[in-house]
């Protein structure tokens, strides 16, 4: 097996003697890349942001930013990074950096100050810049007159097309946000010959075959399921990780170390999506921004989800599976799944097996899946109920974690309620479907009557409890709110 190596701004590095727990980040640090900051080391600030090859939504190759401080090392065998310093360079070795027009345009607007989170800043806009297709889509002020500053009714999308959920992930504490959001729409389409746009047209590395072991840690990257799943029934301590946004903060943030660490993020199996006349079956490998490219709208109530979810830079590695995997009673997606009807394919030693998502929490962060399992694919069920939402009551309304979530699926036919779906997280042990309420609901009127009463069977559900984030008292509340908030959009559209 060939020794672990990664390519950086160009030039190819073996990655040993780091051990096998090294982050990206402190493996570009250590070798002068010190462009690449640390703030949070848990995934909240960008400041680490790095760009990363991975297959293209639409082109072969993406330009992915990611956290460098949550990726080990390890998982980029073979793969190409670029850091600050090299957007500023590529191309143009041994001559003075001319710099990459995002650095141009963060430095002319203002959009640096003390400089820390900047590079991190670079990087996000960079990726966003590479994005295939941005200039295809500007907002509808582009013919406004100072195009760096208009933006789009919702305020997010620029002239050129950037969207600002790209610098999601990205806290500047100085500088203040307007320079910044300035540059951003002020950057322009990839020059003819700009080598990283240019790299786009080239398939990314393949996944290495890695088993990088210092000292008593080892990394493995298995190439196929079934040799993932023999590594999980000889290893039965691994760690199963895949985008390592969770991972990642237990290794920086608890100091957590593991024997063996098994990445399935890139196994063929876990990475497909397609629909078929009874479902849309989601492969538990792929990123959330991939499957919000991927399915563009498909299914409108996973399309609501992903913008709340995280931010963009964490949304770039981590996935369904992994978000399900930890079991976390405050994840993003179970409510919205549970209202989809959603269930998980788990693949064993044994073969596979469907389970119900309803069915497969059992406790704070237990689940049905057996040892030696890993969650395939996600399958939503078809046909999709028209009339959904998804409310995350959070303190803030991007990157942040939920302090209740409510998710609505509901077939509304001459005014009747025919199905009524409703996922919950933050309430209880575990996310959970409000079977009371959907109750309530069902063969009802959808009417502000019937819809006040549910909204009071809603605040009984669950067991919320008091903690930092919210009282017990407030999250009641917002469950009921949550299905007033739906009613009066849907008459309002129903009236408009
Ligand atoms: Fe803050 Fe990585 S150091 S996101
Ligand atoms: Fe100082 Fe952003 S320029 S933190």
């Amino acid at each position: 097996m060939v020794a672990a190596r990664i390519t950086v701004n160009g030039k190819e590095t073996p990655i040993a003697p780091a051990p096998a727990h090294t982050t990206v980040l402190d493996f570009l640090r250590e070798r002068g890349l010190t462009g690449t900051k640390e703030g949070c080391a848990e995934g909240e600030c960008g400041a680490c942001s790095v760009l990363v090859a991975r297959p293209g939504v639409h082109k072969p190759t993406d330009w992915v930013a990611v956290n460098a401080c949550l990726v080990p090392v390890a998982a980029l065998d073979g793969q190409e990074v670029i850091t600050s310093e090299g957007l500023a360079t590529v191309g143009e070795p041994g001559t003075p950096a001319a710099l990459h027009p995002v650095q141009e345009e963060m430095a002319v607007r203002g959009g640096s100050q003390c400089g820390y989170c900047t590079p991190g800043f670079i990087c996000s806009m960079a990726s966003e810049y590479y994005r295939p297709g941005r200039c295809a889509h500007p907002g509808p002020d582009a013919a406004a007159p100072d195009a760096g500053s208009a933006a789009d009714a919702d305020g997010e999308h620029g002239p050129n097309g950037f969207d600002l959920h790209a610098l999601s992930g990205n806290l500047c504490r100085c500088t203040g946000y307007r320079p910044i959001r300035d540059a951003a729409f002020a950057v322009g389409s990839p020059a003819e010959g700009d080598p990283l746009a240019r790299r786009r047209e080239q398939s990314p590395p393949e996944p290495a075959a890695t088993a990088y072991a210092v000292d008593d840690s080892t990394f493995l990257r298995p190439g196929s399921l079934s040799e993932a799943l023999r590594l999980l029934r000889d290893r039965p301590d691994a760690v199963v990780v895949a985008g390592s946004t969770d991972w990642g903060v237990e290794v920086n943030i608890r100091s957590r170390r593991a024997g063996c660490v098994v990445a399935v993020d890139r196994l063929p199996e876990l990475r497909e999506l397609r629909e078929t006349s009874g479902h849309i079956e989601i492969g538990a490998a792929q990123t959330l921004t991939e499957i919000e490219r991927r399915l563009d709208g498909r299914v409108p109530l996973l399309a609501e989800l992903f913008p709340q979810f995280a931010s963009r830079l964490i949304r770039n590695s981590a996935t369904l599976g992994g978000n399900l995997g930890t079991g976390s009673p405050i994840g993003d997606s179970p409510p919205v799944l549970l209202a989809l009807e959603a269930s998980l394919v788990l693949a064993g030693a044994d073969g596979e097996r469907e389970v119900p998502l309803s069915d497969y929490f059992t406790g704070y962060r237990q689940s049905v899946r057996r040892p030696g399992e890993l969650i395939r694919a996600v399958r939503v069920p078809l046909p999709l109920s028209p009339v959904t939402a998804f409310h995350k009551i959070a303190k803030r309304r991007f990157d942040d974690i939920s302090s209740v979530a409510v998710a609505f699926a509901l077939d509304i036919e001459d005014g009747i309620v025919r199905k009524a779906r409703i996922g919950l997280g933050g309430v209880a042990a575990t996310p959970i479907r409000a079977l009371a309420t959907e109750a309530a609901l069902e063969g009802a009127p959808w009417t502000a009557g019937t819809v006040e009463a549910a909204a009071r069977v809603l605040c009984a559900q669950g067991t919320p409890m008091d903690d930092h984030r919210a009282s017990a008292g407030y999250r009641s509340a917002m469950l009921g709110q949550s299905l007033l908030k739906l009613y009066a959009r849907t008459t309002e559209a129903v009236s408009s």
